[in-house]
Parts: C-alpha cells; sequence; structure tokens
C-alpha cells in the first residue's frame, strides 16, 4: 500500500527520496510524486503510473537542488489513480506538501468546513483536507510540528502524515495513527519511511513509532512526541538486513530470489529454538508457562497467504495439544462478535504486522481481554508491538508482493507454537517434540533439493498458457494448499484458479470439470494416515472420469499414483502435518512461471499492495 519516504541532511532531497520510493515501489502503487523545499518555496512533481513516469517528468521539469523532501507513491482509496489525485498535496500558496497513507474517515466533514472557510479543493482526495487544514492551523511562532499536533487530533481513522513548509526548511514533520511510519537515524541526516527499506541503504539505526505520535526531524535531532503535545520515549532498534538483502541479487524477479531463499528463512527461523537441556524455547513468548496452561480455546486471525499458514495451525495445534483450535479470516472476526475470554489466545499471523484487518482484530480481541500472540516477519511493526507476545519468523525482507518464503516460515513458527504448547502443556513428551522438531530441521535441506528438480514444473505452467482456469484440490493440511496454489496463481497470473477441499468437489464444483480442464492434486503422504491418501486418490478418480488434466503433485516414491497422473510432481518424503513447507513450493514455481510466460508483472501484479494498510 502507499509508500512514504522523508528525507533531510546534506544530500539532494530528490535523489534520495526518489531512491526511497524505488524500494517501497514492492508495497504496490498507481501513482507517484516528490515536493521538496529549499529558498523558502515548495516545488512539486507528480504523476500517475509507475516511477518511470515521475522519473521522466523530473526529466523535464527537474526539481531545484534543496535537501529536505519527502515523496509518495500512491495506491488509490479516494480518486481515480491521476496526476491530479497523486501526492504530494498542497495547499493553494504552496506553503505546505503533505502525503499520506491510509483513510481519512471524517474528510466530508472536514472538507465542508474547510470549503466554506474559503478553501479551494484540487482533488478528490482525503488528504487534500489535511494540507489545508495543516494550514489553517499554522502558526510560524508554533512551527509545523504543533500544527500537525493540532491537526491530527481532528482526524478520524487510520493515517501516516509527512509534511514540509516552505518556511522551515531543514524540518520534516510525521505523524502516526494506525499505520506505519519509521524513522531513520543518520549522521547529520534523518530519514522517514513507510518501513525501513526506504532508506536501508543510509542506516540500519530505526526508529519505531508509536501510536497516535508526531515527529520532527532535522539533520541533527529527532524529537518525537504524543499528539497532546507531551515528550515521547524513543525506542531505537537495529535492522538485522541490509540493501544488499533488498535487492534482486541476480535473479530477474524478487519473486524468484525469494523462492530460492527459503531454505534459508526455514534455517533462520528455526534457529536457536532448542536450548542446552534439549527443550524447545520460545524467547520471545512474554506469556508465562501458567497462562499458557490455562488456555481453553485458540482462535487463528489473518488474511490471504497468512490465512491458510493459519489453516494449516489448526491442524497441527488441535492434533498436538488437544487445545480447540478456530481459524478465521481477520476482515471478518471482529463483525461477528466472536466469544473470547481471558482463557483464550488468538494467534494474529502477519508478514507485514502492518495488516489493518488483523490489526484491528486483535485490538478487538484485545478489547475483550483475550491475549494475543503474533506470527510475524517484521520486528518493531504494530501488530507484534500490540501482542501480548511473539514469534517472529526470520524470512528477510519479502518485497515481491505474492507471499512465498513468508508463507513456509509462517507454518514452521506455527509447528513450533503447537509443540511449545505441547511441551508446556505435557501433552506430548519431550522426546516427540524433539522428533518433530529434528523433521523440521530436515526441511531446509528437501526444499533445496526440491528446487533443483523444478524445470518440468515451468515447462508445465509455459503449456497451460492459453488455459482459462485451473482448479486445485487437497485435504486436510493438503487443503489450505490448494487454496494457497489457488491464490499464487490468481494474484501472479490473473487466471481463473480455485482451491477446493477434494471431497466437497462432489457437492458441486465438480460440475465445473470439463475435457482438458487442468487440475492440480495434493496427495497426501501414503505412510501413516493412509485412509486419508486412498480418499484423495478416489477424489483424482472422480476428477479423471470427466476428462479432466490431472497434475499430481505427491510424494516420492507414492507409486499408487502413478497410473492415474497426466503430470506427476514429486516432493520429499514427510509427515503429513508437515507436508505443505514442501508442496506450496511447486505451486510457487508455477504461479511464477505462468505469469512470466503472459507477460505480467511477477512482483507487482495489478491492483494488490504488499501490505494492505486500509480494511
Ligand atoms: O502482511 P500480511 O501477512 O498480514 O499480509 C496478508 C495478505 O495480504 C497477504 O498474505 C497476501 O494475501 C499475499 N499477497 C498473498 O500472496
Amino acid at each position: 500500500m502507499c509508500g512514504i519516504v522523508g528525507y533531510v541532511g546534506p544530500l539532494r532531497a530528490d535523489e534520495v527520496v526518489l531512491e526511497g520510493l524505488r524500494r517501497l515501489e514492492y508495497r504496490g502503487y498507481d501513482s507517484a510524486g516528490i515536493a521538496v523545499v529549499s529558498d523558502g518555496t515548495l516545488a512539486c512533481v507528480k504523476k500517475a503510473g509507475k516511477l518511470i513516469n515521475l522519473e521522466s517528468a523530473l526529466a523535464q521539469e527537474s526539481l531545484p537542488s534543496a535537501h529536505t523532501g519527502i515523496g509518495h507513491t500512491r495506491w488509490a482509496t479516494h480518486g481515480a489513480p491521476n496526476d491530479r489525485n497523486a501526492h504530494p498535496h498542497l495547499t493553494q500558496e504552496n506553503s505546505i506538501a503533505v502525503v499520506h497513507n491510509g483513510i481519512i474517515e471524517n474528510f466530508a466533514r472536514l472538507r465542508h468546513e474547510l470549503e466554506e472557510a474559503g478553501y479551494e479543493f484540487a482533488s478528490e482526495t482525503d488528504t487534500e483536507v489535511v494540507a489545508h487544514l495543516l494550514d489553517s492551523i499554522y502558526d510560524p511562532a508554533l512551527g509545523l510540528a504543533e500544527a500537525m499536533r493540532q491537526a491530527c487530533r481532528r482526524l478520524d481513522g487510520a493515517f501516516t502524515l509527512v509534511a514540509i513548509h516552505a518556511n522551515e526548511p531543514g524540518v520534516v514533520v510525521g505523524a502516526r495513527r494506525n499505520s506505519p511510519l519509521v524513522v531513520g537515524r543518520g549522521e547529520g541526516e534523518n530519514f522517514l519511511g513507510s518501513d525501513v527499506a526506504a532508506f536501508i541503504g543510509y542506516t540500519r539505526n530505526a526508529i519505531e513509532m508509536g501510536q497516535d505520535q508526531v515527529v520532527e526531524l532535522h539533520p541533527d535531532s529527532i524529537e518525537v512526541t504524543n499528539f497532546d503535545g507531551s515528550i515521547a520515549p524513543i525506542n531505537e532498534y537495529y535492522v538485522s538486513w541490509d540493501a544488499e538483502a533488498a535487492e534482486k541479487g541476480g535473479f530477474e524477479h524478487f519473486m524468484l530470489k525469494e523462492i530460492a531463499e527459503q531454505p534459508q528463512a526455514v534455517s533462520d527461523t528455526l534457529l536457536g529454538r532448542i536450548n542446552d537441556e534439549g527443550s524447545l524455547v520460545l524467547d520471545e513468548m512474554r506469556l508465562s508457562d501458567d497462562e499458557l496452561r490455562s488456555i481453553d480455546k485458540i482462535v487463528l486471525i489473518a488474511c490471504g497467504t497468512a490465512y491458510h499458514a493459519g489453516m494449516i495451525a489448526k491442524y497441527a495445534i488441535e492434533h498436538w495439544t488437544r487445545i480447540p483450535c478456530e481459524i478465521e479470516l481477520a476482515s471478518e472476526f471482529r463483525y461477528r462478535d466472536p466469544i473470547l475470554t481471558r482463557d483464550t489466545l488468538v494467534i494474529a499471523i502477519s508478514q507485514s504486522g502492518e495488516t489493518m484487518d488483523t490489526l484491528m482484530a486483535l485490538r478487538h480481541a484485545r478489547e475483550q481481554g483475550a491475549r494475543v500472540l503474533a506470527v510475524c516477519n517484521v520486528n518493531g511493526s504494530t501488530i507484534p508491538r500490540e501482542s501480548d507476545a511473539v514469534v517472529y519468523t526470520h524470512a528477510g525482507p519479502e518485497i515481491a508482493v505474492a507471499s512465498t518464503k513468508a508463507f513456509l516460515t509462517q507454518v514452521v513458527a506455527v509447528h513450533l507454537v503447537a509443540l511449545y504448547l505441547a511441551q508446556v502443556r505435557g501433552t506430548k513428551w519431550g522426546d516427540e517434540i524433539r522428533h518433530h522438531i529434528d523433521q523440521l530441521a530436515s526441511m531446509p535441506s528437501k526444499i533445496e533439493s526440491l528446487l533443483e528438480t523444478m524445470e518440468p514444473v515451468r515447462e508445465l505452467a509455459k503449456s497451460l498458457v492459453d488455459a482459462q482456469a485451473v482448479l486445485f484440490i487437497g485435504r486436510h493440511v493438503g487443503y489450505p494448499v490448494a487454496l494457497e496454489g489457488a491464490l499464487k496463481l490468481k494474484e501472479l497470473a490473473y487466471m481463473h484458479a480455485e482451491g477446493f477441499a477434494a471431497g466437497e468437489l462432489k457437492h458441486g464444483p465438480i460440475a465445473l470439470l470439463e475435457q482438458g480442464l487442468p487440475v492440480v492434486a495434493i496427495v497426501p503422504s501414503p505412510q501413516g494416515r493412509s485412509v486419508l491418501h486412498d480418499k484423495v486418490i478416489s477424489n483424482i478418480q472422480e476428477v479423471r472420469a470427466r476428462g479432466a488434466r490431472m497434475i499430481i503433485i505427491a510424494e516420492e516414491g507414492d507409486s499408487e499414483v502413478v497410473p492415474f497422473a497426466d503430470v506427476l510432481i514429486t516432493i520429499p518424503a514427510v509427515p503429513t502435518l508437515m507436508q505443505p513447507i514442501l508442496a506450496a513450493v511447486p505451486l510457487q514455481v508455477f504461479a511464477c512461471a505462468l505469469a512470466t510466460a503472459k507477460g505480467f508483472d511477477v512482483d507487482q501484479p495489478r491492483n494488490l499492495a504488499k501490505s494492505v494498510t486500509v480494511e
């Protein structure tokens, strides 16, 4: 979703800001702009479309050499993605420039009030309201930061705002409520960004912005205050990854790089989880053993791919701990008045830690007295900050919009949570837990060897470039994998793709089947739970009988599936509960290759944002 950059320091602001915007491109956007302040005047260039359009505009109408600037990539909410609605928004006299991420819910009322006072609006955005509101409040004796605090007290909704004033060169002011904003502390220069990627090329020292806070940046100072003007403490941290991690590193797309990084990401997520006594430790688990023993229900909340990881978590948690577990889309959760008590543990899964639906759901859960554990990839992001406990996945930055390594590490992390609960509550013996951890520890090498066998999957994808639809079926943990395979194909290849619980097919979706329709089946391990395996084989027969083209993902050595496969993709043998960690990989490669064959932008699919910071 919208990307924001702010800079104040000795360098050319437009160049630093443009570089930051490039690094934030992955968030998804449809227009972009930059404003700088120099010699008491503001200059601004903004353009609909991708950054290349902004760069061409800058080549024609270059900005003055200035050392204070802000920039924005906009993902449209209020108003079409055109030049006029692009950010920054300026006041009539070009005194203030503002960029914004989020939604100002009371913008219509404020706009009416400001129009009554004589302000003329140039766009349809809610953001422009803030520019005029700041202008109406601004007092040179009190400065822009004070105007921002006063303005924010009048705003409803979710927002990150960053502003500059023509009279205040050397000052950038930011504000945050329910929307992400991070400060980068440099030497003689300071930065603002929607996330640390915006300034990671300059500094790895970051400061978390709390809820309802305003920050005032000068080249040599950073002051954080609450909306009421009181000084807020500064929470500084060091970013564990560097600019190189946020580059493509020789891969054609970020998605390809991130798929390839999965063995390392899984390995990093498992690192340091066993102590000297051989017990499982989750360092960031701030809930006591007594609290964990008192839990009588678990509710998992998440969106999109993270929701699929949550579906897998339900199987693992219930199997190993016998605690009843529900999984719910975060966007639906709070609107059905869920039954939550002090003994409910809510697990919020989010790669970015900023997804608004998940954040609002977790806040609702805490208001009802439930305890919340976050499973998150981004250190210091809002969801873990507002949770009672956190287990971090250590996937490193995920830039491509389509989630890959985050998904695998989320599945690993929720397995760790399930095993930890089993350890604390005594539902599994220590050696059983270590056995499962050993199996998880074998995943990186299995993913690595699986990745080496993906050429036939890429060939298959190319052969399906003209397919109208692809269906995916699976049972048990294979069902969320089927949903994930379909989601990847929808978001990347813009194709009709559906995932079904294999047994549910005959209750309706089977009517979709016709000659040659590609159907991907995820077949569970034939070991142990062979009933499940046999049931999926029966479902495959039903599909084949109707002329569909059967693409089967099955365990190496599963000879039973061979006669039924038009295309067979094999994955290493692992217990059923862990199979999603492998079965998802060919589906990622498949969707990426199919989208590439269709000539689509794999890293930034249309209409999508990496982190969805509005409800
Ligand atoms: O950052 P989050 O994990 O909270 O994001 C949730 C979804 O928006 C995300 O998983 C989305 O579905 C992915 N683009 C799918 O690839």
